[in-house]
């Protein structure tokens, strides 16, 4: 392949010209490559079109496979979970937990709290921060005045500012303040919101600096931004049942199992190692509905990491309690989701999944989503602790190995009957496939594809 030259002004080029630069630069087979962007266009120019406005140089879609979770009971109500994910065995972990705890009250989730916070950072070169501090009250209601026009429709919903304070930072880094503003955002996730009144009352606070006798220190207002890190937006979601009650296994009595599942808590209470991989698997369900009902995952899964730091050792964002005969399994997590803006109203599978969802409010999916953590949580210790992850990954996962080996539908269906009662791994997958196919091994069937 030549050498690459920049481009200037790609993203003013039509999106043909985008993709002709980029075929004819960077592919070796230009018109495979020009196929396969093309095959993943929609056949609806109208939706093709409402993607291609997401972004800036759009040139095709990325897809997820779609699943559904059905027979979540959650807070007494029936759910089919949306989860727009591609790893194998996480729909089919779900809808094992739903299962298991249909029959036992199911899910119970309560929103703890869902204030957000923002910040100007700033710095100022005087050395009183009482002074300021003192400037800052007085000019306090002109700074929430200037915001009045933009956070009226957020107020008559409800929202708004909460609260704001200045705080001196400068432990932290010399010159270091902030205005630290909380808001309620109701159903919307709040980025916007957040941001433009940071900005609005940016303004008005430099304003009234240098109109005041503060004016010679200088102030270098740094930057407006919202905080991804949540922890006043915060949800609980929790099962419970009679350790008799938890029979998951004709190998483990329920008694052990218990005794085995908490200690696997514990270890992730304890060992970072475990825990990072303990969290994942609850991201698992976490990302997959953020991403199905439009909320920003990235920001999910900042928050939630800080969270489960914030003793300053990253740690289970699950727990377990056994006592009195009793089994409690709950987690604690920080979600700020949107039920109203964004691409809720835009993405045709957004809007179906909120319409499958009920067209819940953004508390009301914070409770959803936190029990889909949990359920994850769930069936992915049940299956360490008992038969082992890979057992249940690998039967989800044989497909893919399958499509790998470009394998006929007939050849799965034999090789699929074959692992029935065996555990499928990738070299044994191979060695079947061979022999159903009558070659020697991998090589050969590449030898004479050639
Ligand atoms: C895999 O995506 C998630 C698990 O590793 C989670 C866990 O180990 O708890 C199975």
């Amino acid at each position: 392949m030549t050498k690459k030259n920049p481009i200037e002004g790609f993203s003013k080029l039509s999106k043909a010209a985008k993709i002709e630069w980029i075929i004819y630069n960077y592919f070796d087979n230009a018109e495979k490559s020009l196929n396969t962007l093309k095959s993943y266009w929609h056949s609806n120019a109208d939706i093709q079109k409402l993607h291609d406005e997401f972004i800036e140089n759009s040139l095709s879609n990325f897809y997820l496979p779609y699943g559904i979770a059905p027979n979540f009971l959650i807070n007494n109500k029936l759910y089919c979970l949306p989860l727009a994910i591609e790893e194998s065995s996480v729909v089919a972990a779900s809808s094992k937990a739903a299962n298991f705890w249909l029959n036992k009250g199911g899910f119970k989730s309560t929103v703890i709290s869902t204030t957000k916070i923002g910040h100007i950072h700033f710095l100022w070169e005087g050395n009183s921060f009482d002074d300021l501090n003192k400037f800052f009250k007085s000019i306090k209601s002109k700074l929430l005045q200037s915001t009045e026009r933009i956070t009226q429709n957020m107020r008559l919903r409800g929202g708004g500012i909460k609260e704001f304070s200045i705080i001196d930072k400068t432990e932290l880094e010399k010159n270091y303040y902030q205005i630290e503003v909380t808001f309620e955002t109701c159903d919307s996730m709040g980025a916007n919101f957040i941001n433009t009144v940071l900005e609005e009352i940016s303004k008005c606070f430099k304003n009234e600096l240098f109109a005041s006798n503060l004016t010679e220190n200088n102030v270098n207002v740094i930057m407006c931004i919202l905080s991804n890190y949540t922890p006043q937006c915060i949800v609980r979601s929790e099962v419970n049942c009679t350790i008799d009650e938890l029979h998951v296994d004709k190998e483990i009595n329920p008694a052990e199992f218990a005794s085995k599942f908490k200690t696997a808590v514990r270890i992730a209470e304890v060992e970072p190692y475990r825990a990072v991989t303990h969290n994942k698997g609850i991201m698992n369900g976490v990302d997959a509905i953020a991403i199905a009902t439009g909320n920003d995952f990235r920001a999910i899964e900042a928050s939630v990491h800080a969270y489960a730091s914030r003793n300053g050792k990253y740690s289970s964002l699950t727990h377990v309690d056994i006592s009195d005969g009793n089994f409690k399994f709950w987690i604690e997590i920080p979600l700020s989701l949107g039920t109203v803006g964004g691409i809720t109203s835009l993405h045709p599978m957004v809007k179906f999944s909120h319409e499958l969802l009920g067209n819940p409010k953004a508390s009301e999916l914070m409770g959803i989503v936190a029990a889909a953590g949990l359920a994850q949580n769930f069936s992915a210790l049940r299956s360490l602790v008992t038969s082992g992850i890979q057992k249940g990954h690998m039967k989800m996962h044989l497909l893919n190995i399958l499509n790998q080996l470009e394998a006929s539908e007939e050849e799965k269906l034999k090789i699929i009957e074959y692992f029935k009662d065996k555990v499928p791994t990738y070299y044994s997958t191979i060695e079947i496939f061979c022999k159903i196919r009558g070659i020697e091994n991998l090589a050969t069937l590449r030898i004479n594809k050639k």
